[in-house]
């Protein structure tokens, strides 16, 4: 049986005084929650001070980004040997705002390709951060032309084989899978549950014939893209779906509750 698993992306978003009243605040009520795996991926100034917030609670710190060597000359990156030393035990990899495939884009065109992260990049920063037992959250997902091209699935196997390459399924147990459709993401448009099913289905499949059933069965698969308090339970009760990666309501504290206790 598979443990849910709830984890807020706060991207870029509230300063450290913020971020540290607003897990305060959760603290209260998630503490009653321990048989939820619940995540709080933050920007990474915060994570000393959450880190102090979150010490005797079951809440586990994440990161939302990482470079896959562990030190050198690579000015404005953080390595997973630094994520690992302040007790960073999940990282969001392949998110689509990093690959620079956004849903709505806000930014011009021109600058989509510096956010450039490939499957081969994904590839590397997973080898590094399970090299330093930090569990990573891959992020797969199609963009709206790709869905209306009827290649969604073609897509998210390719992001997930590219992600998984030349990693062993021993390695993989503690690894997390999040299906976020770019479309879906800060749109308020939320995935219909039974279709959001389908393509974690479709990649639990393709985990068991890349790896082997165990791997499948223990693998955990999120959805994310506009999860809410009010649709939660329906997407987290689905049967492949194995919680959520929350983003612009991990921001409230009611309402980040809300999604976990749903789990
Ligand atoms: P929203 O929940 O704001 O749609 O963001 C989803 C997401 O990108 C989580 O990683």
């Amino acid at each position: 049986m598979r443990t849910k698993l709830v984890a807020a992306n706060w991207k870029m978003n509230l300063t450290v005084t913020e971020g540290a009243t607003l897990v305060e605040t959760s603290l209260k009520t998630l503490h009653s929650r321990p048989d939820v795996d619940t995540v709080i991926c933050a920007p990474y100034l915060a994570i000393p001070r959450l880190r102090e917030i979150l010490r005797n609670s079951y809440v586990k710190l994440g990161a939302q980004d990482v470079f896959w060597l562990e030190s050198g000359a690579y000015t404005g990156k953080v390595s997973p040997l630094m994520l690992a030393d302040f007790g960073v035990s999940y990282c969001i990899v392949g998110h689509s705002e990093t690959r620079g495939r956004f849903g709505k884009p806000e930014l011009p065109e021109s600058t989509l390709s510096i956010f450039g992260e490939t499957d081969e990049t994904v590839n590397l920063k997973i080898k590094g951060l399970l090299y330093h037992a930090i569990n990573p959250i891959l992020c797969v997902g199609e963009t709206l032309a790709e869905r209306e091209a009827g290649r969604t699935d073609a897509v998210i196997a390719e992001q997930v084989r590219g992600a998984f390459a030349g990693i062993e399924s021993a390695e993989l147990y503690f690894a997390a899978i999040a299906y976020e459709p770019v479309w879906a993401i800060g749109t308020g448009q939320t995935c219909d549950s039974a279709e959001a099913n389908r393509v974690c289905s479709m990649i639990r499949s393709l985990i068991r014939d890349l790896y082997d059933d165990e791997l499948a069965s223990e693998l955990r698969i999120l959805y994310g893209g506009s999860v809410k308090a009010s649709n939660s339970r329906e997407l987290f009760h689905q049967s492949d779906i194995d919680g959520g990666l929350v983003g612009g309501a991990s921001l409230d504290a009611a309402e980040f509750t809300a999604i976990v206790q749903s789990a």
